[in-house]
């Protein structure tokens, strides 16, 4: 699998954990910073990765921040991503089984090592299940028009 990683200062210690362990395992990872645990601002970070993700068909994406919260938050509103804020082995694997999830978002704050390699390999192992809910997938992009169907 190809990942894009990005993180913000909250999240940034994390990083290099999270890329080894992706290689590792024979992902491809690439590196959308940022290079240093300065303060910035993660919509910058969430969106950067977000778009990647959207253009290169097929790739995934992980972002971490304090909580998860901001950054996952951020991401959700581009367009085609499905930022799923996980916090164990089951959420990661549901979010890609059900969800179809494109984006793994996790808080440095929140979860340990442990628990991110748990997550990781849920998320790596798990395929989207289809069926009723591609149909629920579909609706998630209708929710930006503000329309009622
Ligand atoms: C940064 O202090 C923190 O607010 C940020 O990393 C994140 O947790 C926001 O949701």
């Amino acid at each position: 699998m190809k990942f894009y990683i990005a993180t913000d200062h909250a999240g940034f210690a994390l990083k290099s954990y999270v890329i080894d362990l992706l290689e590792t395992r024979g992902h491809e990872v690439v590196d959308l910073g940022p290079g240093d645990d300065f303060r910035v601002d993660y919509p910058d970070f969430a969106k950067k990765c977000a778009l990647k993700v959207v253009e290169d068909d097929g790739s995934f994406g992980i972002l971490i921040c304090g909580t998860g919260i901001g950054i996952s938050v951020s991401a959700n509103k581009v367009s085609g991503i499905r930022a799923a804020l996980c916090h164990d082995a089951y959420t990661a694997s549901m979010s890609r089984a059900h969800n179809d999830a494109n984006i793994l978002c996790f808080g440095e704050r929140v979860v340990g090592k442990g628990v991110i390699e748990s997550m990781i390999d849920a998320f790596c192992d798990t395929s989207f299940e289809g069926g009723r809910h591609k149909d629920r997938v579909n609706k998630i992009e209708g929710c930006q028009t503000g329309k009622i169907d």
